[in-house]
């Protein structure tokens, strides 16, 4: 129980990394002896020290006590990345007690640091809170271990289910209310890229940044093989980098292009290019026909369903979730209600949402 207490400690601090750690896992370390905190640390941004550095670095130049235990999230490194490995460091300062959550999936660790940590003399407790570590880095899991970036679909629908009124006139027709705006810029702020449809460009021209909360803007990504998004559109501004899946490469527009052959699965040619660039997860935010295709070939791992106050009568219909949500908050006026997808990560029991 103790262990849990700390442990969960150790996963607010490994929370802190929140959009800025990514492509690294989320990782928090705190050096605890008897009913004192010594140290904390984690792990801000890749390149950057990792968790048990940072909390060893605030412990100072002061020994490591014989007694203190370090609680850290994900097993210590055991290979040299762009820092020296992690479990050296624990054998080098004295650590003689380690309490982990789970070992690290990435294949150059799974299990040889806390192997190198035994065999050196540190005793080692695994498991602690493994399913809420495991829960705040799915993203980072999911990448290593199925090799596609964690999907998260997310889309705003009237009252009566439509995710668009029928069309007069160009500009979004607003469904969710301010609150759920900022949610929404908190949301884009924790993935690495965002993707939209071509007719989600060409009707909304949306500008796909974080402007409501600080913190980082991912990268904007567009699906549009016939290049019907105007030369104009705020995805090419210039203003955050923007990757373009297209049939055909065009000139004008201020952004990536990578060329898609009209015959193949553009969902599988672009999760592939996102695993190659390190893109550990995608917010998709429509239209319904892009998220169709995603539910369709069951490539999602969380779907997030605003649902605003007002009724449309007609427009274009909303996606329809097979299953039922695992939770239903409320933000302002909207309802927002959760789904994961039971054949991928699971969410831990209780009251988690990280
Ligand atoms: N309320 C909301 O949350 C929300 C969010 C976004 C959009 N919207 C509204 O939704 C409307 C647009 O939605 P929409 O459903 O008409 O269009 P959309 O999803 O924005 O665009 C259709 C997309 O489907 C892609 N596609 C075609 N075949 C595919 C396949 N086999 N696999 C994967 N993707 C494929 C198209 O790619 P190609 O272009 O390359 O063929 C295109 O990017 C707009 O009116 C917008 O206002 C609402």
């Amino acid at each position: 129980m103790e262990h849990d207490r700390l442990m969960l400690r150790c996963l607010q601090l490994a929370r802190n990394g929140s959009g800025s750690a990514a492509p690294n896992p989320m990782v928090g370390a705190l050096l605890v002896q008897g009913d004192r905190i010594l140290a904390e640390g984690w792990h801000r941004t890749p390149g950057g020290p990792h968790a048990e550095r940072a909390c060893l670095e605030a412990l100072g130049g002061e020994a490591v006590p014989a007694d203190a235990i370090l609680y850290v999230n994900l097993e210590p490194c055991a290979h040299h990345g762009r820092t020296p490995p992690c479990a050296d460091l624990l054998i080098e300062r004295g650590v003689k007690r380690l309490v982990v959550a789970h070992r690290d999936p990435f294949a150059q660790v799974n299990g040889k640091g806390l192997g190198r940590l035994r065999d050196a003399g540190v005793e080692v407790i695994e498991g602690v809170l493994a399913d809420e570590a495991r829960w705040i880095n799915r993203r980072f899991i999911t990448s290593v271990t199925a090799g596609r970036p964690y999907v998260v679909l997310k889309w705003a629908q009237s009252r009566d289910g439509f995710i668009d009124r029928p069309r007069a006139e160009p500009g979004p027709h607003r469904i969710s209310s301010p609150q759920s705006d900022v949610l929404v810029h908190r949301w884009r702020s924790e993935e690495q890229a965002i993707l939209v449809g071509s007719r989600t460009a060409v009707h909304d021209d949306p500008r796909l940044d974080v402007r409501h909360v600080s913190g980082r803007s991912p990268l904007r990504v567009l699906l549009d093989r016939g290049g019907t998004a105007p030369i104009d559109s705020r995805l090419f501004d210039g203003a955050h980098p923007t990757l373009v899946f297209t049939g055909k490469i065009r000139s004008g527009i201020i952004a990536e292009q990578i060329i898609i052959d009209p015959a193949e699965d553009p969902i599988a040619i672009m999760l592939d290019a996102f695993n190659q660039r390190s893109i550990r997860s995608i917010l998709v935010e429509g239209g319904a026909e892009l998220h169709g295709h995603f539910l369709r070939e069951g490539l999602w791992d969380e779907a997030r369903v605003i649902t605003g106050s007002m009724a449309f009568g007609s427009g274009t219909p909303a996606p329809v979730m097979a299953t039922s949500p695992c939770r239903i908050e409320s933000c302002g006026p909207d309802r927002i209600a959760y789904f994961t997808n039971s054949t991928q990560q699971k969410q831990p029991r209780g009251s988690w949402h990280w």
